[in-house]
């Protein structure tokens, strides 16, 4: 038997301008995971792939070309070497709530290729992980920067640039968010899909927008790396600000984000492609607590709270 598992991940600043060649940085959520599990089959009973919570269930031979699970699956045993379809029983378990931003699909994929590459004995370095990942996340996703594999395929925090490794970056001073889930799907593909809307009707506003959530985006690098939260606080306000007038923030999101700021969070913003989906809020010891409460209380289906920069 073989297991592998992928984090969740939430983009910390840049979402949204990251696909227009702008950084961004992104970091794993390592308390939520995906997991792949592979077990040999009787001979000539062919494989099996069961993705347990959503309770489907198909047989590779039977599966659609463009079968998404399927897909994953099929690029990775090519990568394995592996051109006939094995006797394998393939299960799939996620504990990272599906279309909330916090990477689901790329971490079910990154999971099953890696369980595919263990089981067939062939190494799974993340820049192999990542780039098979994203050959899926092509076909669904519509025009991806490429982010969301490579920090679930990386599992660190990284600063990334469309077409460029991902750089590692320094971290001052540890911080805490709070994660809090608003409970509405947010299917990347439509907001990315809106944006790039946008984009074509009026390039020279978005491109203006890209650029100032570039900027802010180099600036919470600087305080991340000296270890100024008040800075840092102040910068995720800004990049909502930005995010807001992108068009992917909703009132739902600016009620919990307003709830965070006046519970003690330092800043907040969505993360990811917004419209629904997570926020995220700079907290401390002293605060965590109160921030936490009053998400909830402003409708938050759940909260997580993570540490960025421990080593
Ligand atoms: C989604 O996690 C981040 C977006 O910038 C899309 C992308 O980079 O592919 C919204």
């Amino acid at each position: 038997m073989t297991s592998a598992t992928a984090p969740g991940k939430i983009i910390l600043f840049g979402e949204h301008a990251v696909v227009y060649g702008r950084p961004a940085i992104a970091v794993p959520v390592v308390q939520v995971r995906a997991t792949a599990t592979i077990t040999d089959a009787p001979p000539a009973s062919g494989c099996l792939l069961i993705a347990q919570d959503i309770g489907e269930e198909v047989r590779l031979a039977d599966a659609a070309v463009n079968h998404p699970l399927a897909l994953v699956l099929r690029l990775a045993l090519a990568a394995a070497g592996i051109s006939h379809e094995p006797d394998w029983r393939v299960v799939l378990t996620s504990d990272i709530p599906i279309a909330s931003g916090l990477g689901s699909g790329a971490a079910i994929s990154a999971a099953l290729v890696r369980a595919t590459l263990n089981h067939a004995r062939q190494p799974a370095p993340p820049e192999t992980v990542s780039r098979l990942v994203f050959r899926s996340e092509e076909l669904f996703h519509g025009t991806p920067s490429g982010i969301d594999n490579t920090v679930i395929a990386y599992e660190r925090p990284l600063w990334f640039v469309k077409g460029q490794p991902p750089q590692s970056f320094a971290v001052g001073q540890p911080f805490t968010l709070a994660i809090a889930d608003s409970g509405i799907p947010s299917p990347t593909k439509e907001s990315v899909g809106a944006v790039r809307a946008a984009w074509q009707a009026d390039p020279a506003a978005y491109e203006s927008l890209f650029d100032r959530i570039a900027d802010i985006v180099h600036g919470a690098r600087r305080a991340i790396a000296d270890g100024n939260l008040a800075a840092l606080g102040a910068l995720m306000n800004a990049n909502q600000q930005r995010l807001q007038e992108l068009g992917v923030s909703s009132p739902a999101l600016e009620k919990l984000i307003a709830a965070a700021r006046r519970a003690g969070a330092a800043g907040a913003k969505l993360s990811g492609g917004g419209l629904g989906g997570n926020v995220i809020a700079l907290v401390d010891g002293e605060t965590a607590e109160r921030v936490q409460t009053d998400l909830l209380a402003a409708g938050a289906k759940r909260v997580i709270v993570t540490r960025i920069g421990d080593v």
